[in-house]
């Protein structure tokens, strides 16, 4: 699922960047431009973040935590 549409970013490409070590907004603006156009993104992608970190493995549940 996209969750920042500006830049093309996806939930799975915010679990990656977890598992290398993201670990707040300004890592994912930094490492994916999360965040960088109209930042209506910001919410979701931090939700997306929080839910890799409490499940790393679990997929589905840092889906249904995000509403694009
Ligand atoms: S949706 Fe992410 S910056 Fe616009």
């Amino acid at each position: 699922m996209y969750v920042c549409v500006c830049r093309a970013v996806t939930d799975r490409q915010i679990r990656e960047a977890a598992m290398r070590g993201a670990r707040t907004l300004r890592d994912l603006r930094r490492e994916l431009g999360i965040a960088r156009e109209c930042g209506s993104c910001a919410a979701c992608a931090r939700d997306c973040l929080r839910a890799a970190h409490a499940a790393p493995t679990a997929s589905a549940s840092s889906r249904q935590s995000c509403v694009a």
